[in-house]
């Protein structure tokens, strides 16, 4: 199984940072933000191989996935084992390129890895959010295996108002993760079978307050359906929109996940609060994070 990422964006909101660098390649810590998810998407058994979609214009994308076999030797001889090491592995990992020649839109992004994904189920994992634990694409497998191999999709509660930002499924629940049987309908481990899915809608006729976060779990016919999508919300292929389509012919689930799994990098004060949080928390860096804090003061709101 092949997952696709996505990550052909022109990353308008971290201007002018991204006039030359690629918003997935700014860093969290000591990595780029692709490689969290492409590291993601490879955790699971099933999955052989992360299809990144870019655009032409972002050539550093795939020189960072290439071997530099100069820079390790170099960094080899200056006894830095361990950044030759993360090079290395970073120029190893199994990573495929497709490119999305014009943005028009999500939907039309993953259509362009079709071909490699070649008329089976596939992962779509967006770039925008870290999932430290990597254990989202597991629970999204488990339902489907369980379930007939339907499409899954990962969801969470947000606030009423703020789900004009997001896809928002409509359904009923329909079980839950095993061990997570006394989970309420809208919390981690609960199962939902999906009856309709909205792209930003508006917050009067929301079905519901459970968005789509970013991982999916999609049948071939979804990828078949995006073929002749039409734009739709914002005027671009919504991938959202030819899911809906395919409710008609096929089921699929949804699976509550706790909004906290992930950390949103993608806009510059969910960055920034990202690289914050997540040092604090790395037993490499918090010492030096707080101490570094702490010389000017310290942290305060
Ligand atoms: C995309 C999807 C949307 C999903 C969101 C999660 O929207 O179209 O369904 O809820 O990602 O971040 P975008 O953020 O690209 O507008």
């Amino acid at each position: 199984m092949k997952a696709i990422i996505p990550a052909a964006g022109l990353g308008t909101r971290f201007l002018p940072s991204t006039k030359c660098t690629p918003k997935e390649m700014l860093p969290v810590l000591d990595k780029p933000v692709i490689q969290y998810v492409v590291e993601e998407a490879l955790e699971p058994d099933e999955v052989d191989g992360a299809i990144i979609v870019t655009s032409p214009n972002k050539p550093e994308l795939l020189s960072y996935f290439q071997p530099d076999l100069s820079l390790e030797q170099l960094l080899r001889e200056r006894g830095k084992g361990a950044y030759a090491d993360a090079v290395a592995e970073a120029g190893s990992m199994p990573v495929d390129f497709r490119f999305q020649y014009k943005p028009k839109g999500l939907g039309h992004a993953i259509r362009s890895a079709a071909d490699a994904v070649a008329g089976e189920s596939f992962l779509v994992l967006l770039g925008d959010y870290v999932v430290p634990a990597r254990d989202i694409c597991d629970k999204m497998l488990a339902v489907s295996a369980s379930r007939g191999g339907a499409s899954v999709i990962a969801v969470a509660a947000c606030a009423p108002d703020e789900v004009s930002r997001y896809g928002i499924v409509a359904g009923e629940r329909a079980g839950s993760l095993p061990g997570c049987e006394g989970a309420g309908d809208s919390e981690p481990g609960a199962v939902w079978r999906v009856s309709g899915l909205v792209e930003k809608p508006d917050p009067a006729e929301a079905p519901s307050n459970l968005y789509i976060v970013g991982r999916y779990l999609l049948s071939p016919l979804v990828m078949d359906l995006l073929e002749d999508q039409a734009p739709g919300a914002g005027g671009e292929v919504q991938l959202t929109d030819a899911m809906a389509r395919s409710l008609d012919r096929e089921a699929m689930y949804a699976v509550v996940i706790d909004p906290l799994s992930g950390y949103d990098t993608g806009t510059p004060s969910g960055w920034m609060a990202t690289n914050a949080l997540m040092a604090a928390s790395d037993p490499r860096f918090s010492g030096a994070f707080w101490e570094a804090v702490d010389a000017r003061g310290g942290l305060k709101r």
